[in-house]
C-alpha cells in the first residue's frame, strides 16, 4: 500500500513505519514492556490504525494515507509527575510549529493540546505516561494530524480541518512530516531538559486559543460565559468570569464553538 504521499523522501531517524496497527500508542506500548530498546524520540507512525485512541476515551478516526498517525517516546526522568503537564506543552508546540509551517490560517493551541485553524480542529494529541517511584519513567505522545483529506463528513466539516484543505499547493508527505515532528519536539524537551519552564508556559500561553476572549464555556451543563485568563503551572485553565479568576481541571469544563 505504498503511496508517495505517505513515504517520499525524508531524513528519517528512527522511524517504525508500520501498514496497519490498531493504535501507534498501544504498539508502542507493547514494545517497552517487552524491554525493546528504543531510542529516545523513536516513532510509530502507520498508514492504517484501526482502533485509534483519542483524549477521555474517544476514538480517533483517521482516513488512511490521508492522515498521520504516530506516537513518539520520551524518557522524561528527571521531571517530577507534578510538572507531566509540561509534556502536554513541548508536544502542543512541535505540533504547532509543523501546522504553522505548512499553512498560513490562524494556529493556535486549545487547551490542552488540541491544534487549531481558525476554529477547527486540525490534530489532536493523546499523552499515556508511565509513572513509578514518583517518576515518569516513559511518556507516549501519539499524535493525530489531518493532512490530505479534501473533505470530511459533514457532521464535523465545520469543526475540522486538513494541512491541504487550509493550503491546497501543500507538498510533504506524511514521513517528512514526522521527521519535523520529531526534531521539533527533540528542541523543546531540551529546553524542558535545561529547565526553562517559564519559557515553555509563556510560549504556550500565547498560543492560546480564545484568550483574552469572552467565550461560552459548559460547566456542570450549565453555560457561563468567561475569558481565558491563562493556563497556570498546574496546567489547569483559568478563566475570569463574573470578575472572578476560577481554575478548572479538563473535566469540568467545555467549550461551546
Ligand atoms: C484527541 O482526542 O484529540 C487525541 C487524538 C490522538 C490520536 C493519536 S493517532 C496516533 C496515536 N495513537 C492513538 O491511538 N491515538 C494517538
Amino acid at each position: 500500500m505504498q503511496n508517495n504521499t505517505f513515504f517520499g523522501h525524508s531524513n528519517a531517524q528512527n522511524i517504525i513505519v508500520l501498514a496497519e496497527t490498531a493504535s501507534t500508542n498501544d504498539y508502542l506500548k507493547q514494545l517497552l514492556s517487552n524491554f525493546t530498546p528504543l531510542e529516545e524520540y523513536t516513532a510509530i507512525m502507520t498508514m492504517k490504525q484501526t482502533a485509534g485512541k483519542g483524549q477521555r476515551g474517544t476514538t480517533w478516526l483517521d482516513q488512511p494515507g490521508e492522515s498521520l498517525t504516530a506516537s513518539f517516546i520520551l524518557f522524561p526522568q528527571k521531571l517530577t509527575p507534578q510538572k507531566q503537564f509540561y509534556l502536554t506543552i513541548i508536544s502542543s508546540l512541535a505540533v504547532y510549529d509543523i501546522v504553522a509551517t505548512h499553512t498560513s490560517g490562524q494556529t493556535n493551541i486549545k487547551w490542552p493540546n488540541d491544534i487549531m485553524i481558525g476554529n477547527k480542529k486540525v490534530g489532536g494529541i493523546l499523552i499515556e505516561n508511565k509513572i513509578s517511584h514518583s517518576r515518569i519513567k516513559h511518556a507516549i505522545i501519539g499524535i493525530g494530524l489531518n493532512v490530505f483529506q479534501s473533505q470530511f463528513p459533514s457532521e464535523i466539516s465545520f469543526k475540522t480541518t486538513s494541512l491541504l484543505k487550509e493550503n491546497p499547493s501543500l507538498q510533504t508527505t506524511i514521513l517528512s512530516l514526522v521527521t519535523e515532528i520529531q526534531t521539533k519536539l527533540k528542541y523543546y524537551n531540551e529546553m524542558l531538559l535545561k529547565e526553562q519552564y517559564d519559557e515553555l508556559l509563556a510560549h504556550y500561553n500565547q498560543l492560546l486559543f480564545r484568550r483574552d476572549l469572552d467565550a461560552l464555556f459548559t460547566v456542570k451543563g450549565n453555560t457561563i460565559k468567561a475569558r481565558i485568563v491563562q493556563v497556570g503551572k498546574d496546567g489547569l485553565l483559568e478563566v475570569e468570569c463574573k470578575q472572578k479568576k476560577i481554575k478548572y481541571d479538563l473535566k469540568d469544563i467545555t467549550y461551546q464553538l
